[in-house]
């Protein structure tokens, strides 16, 4: 292994709107828990927001950039210890995505299916920077030689094209075990949180409906008001995961529960099988509550001074180029260029 370190975490978020239930449980919670287990670099990657929702509105990723890092630090992620930096601030990102553009084939990037739903029926008018965008996130991870990357499912395929480009790369340049394969780090009940509005779909910043997902950002009532309005069938609380079939939205809060108490689904349904929704939401609802409240509180403190955030970031994105640079100009050389 060229690879110095043993175990590196990498992960981001993309500073659009505002972060969800879904981010959380999906992401963040788990991040939380690797930060003392491993080296650890979070991401706001601001680059990826321009390809799409954030493109035109400088006033919206600025303060999408501030919001998310302070979601990283009020859900539990300590910037001493894993520093937070947004992605535009370490040019070594954009390097080596373009060395990466040219390693990454059309077939590749035509499979992506998060690019095919999000350009829609009209793929032609989309932007490059979407289509190469898995590309970027290649980079995001490679650029630190990262070899864990804690994220929800729909994440999966585009850490599988990372894979794909490190051991292209590696094999084109003969440099074996160069770039390491990072590994997805997909556990929990809320790798895939689902909308509350339906059950088959994600839940989504995009969402045109508010009530399909509970922000971050959200007071109690608000939340306590969106679980009661979640969508449910008539029918009682399941008692095994055999019953799931068919009841999505019930499989959907039972998972939420369990993400959000760290408890097993098994042992959530065990409680309140057989139970009615209209309790069971009451009490979902006060768990989240209890768990949200305090991380959207301390977002909202941090929020209140702009100026610490600014300067978090910029220690952050030090300390996140110190790791970048030295491997991207590595890279450079091997691909030969003069620098
Ligand atoms: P983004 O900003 O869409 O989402 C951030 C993280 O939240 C997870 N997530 C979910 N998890 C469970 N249920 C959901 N409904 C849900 N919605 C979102 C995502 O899986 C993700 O982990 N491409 C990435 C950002 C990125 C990145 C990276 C991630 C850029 N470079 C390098 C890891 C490493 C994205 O769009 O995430």
């Amino acid at each position: 292994m060229t690879t110095s370190h043993k175990q590196r975490v990498l992960s981001g978020m993309q500073p659009t709107n505002t972060l969800h239930l879904g981010n959380y449980l999906g992401a963040l919670k788990n991040w939380v828990k690797m930060q003392n287990e491993m080296e650890c670099l979070f991401c706001v990657v601001d680059m990826h927001a321009i390809t799409d929702a954030g493109y035109g509105k400088p006033d919206e990723v600025a303060r999408a950039t501030r919001e998310v890092t302070a979601a990283y630090i009020a859900g539990g992620i300590d910037p001493r210890k894993s520093p937070i930096f947004n992605q535009a601030r370490v040019p070594a990102h954009a390097e080596l995505a373009w060395i990466f553009n040219c390693v990454a084939r059309l077939g590749w990037l035509d499979r992506m299916t998060q690019f095919k739903e999000k350009s829609g029926k009209h793929k032609e008018r989309a932007s490059v920077g979407l289509y190469t965008y898995p590309v970027l996130m290649a980079a995001d991870i490679l650029v630190y030689k990262a070899t864990h990357v804690p994220v929800g499912e729909d994440q999966k395929q585009h850490l599988e094209l990372t894979r794909d480009i490190a051991q292209k790369f590696n094999n084109d340049y003969a440099k074996p075990d160069y770039f390491p394969l990072p590994e997805p780090v997909i556990t929990g009940p809320g790798t895939r949180v689902m909308s509350l509005r339906d059950g088959l779909k994600k839940m989504s910043k995009s969402d045109e409906s508010d009530n399909s997902r509970i922000n971050l950002t959200d007071d109690a009532d608000t939340i306590a008001q969106k679980i009661r309005k979640a969508k449910t069938d008539p029918h009682p609380l399941p008692a095994n995961e055999n019953e799931f079939k068919g009841r999505p939205e019930a499989e959907n809060l039972l998972n939420i529960y369990a993400a959000l108490a760290d408890e097993p689904v098994k042992a959530v349904m065990a409680r309140f099988a057989g139970q009615q929704f209209s309790g069971f939401k009451g009490e979902l609802a006060d768990l989240a509550v209890s768990k949200l409240s305090p991380i959207t509180a301390e977002m909202r403190r941090l929020m209140a001074d702009p100026a610490e955030i600014d300067r978090l970031l910029a220690a952050g994105a030090e300390k996140a180029s110190a790791i970048a640079e030295p491997i991207v100009q590595d890279v450079k050389r091997i691909v030969g260029f003069a620098v």
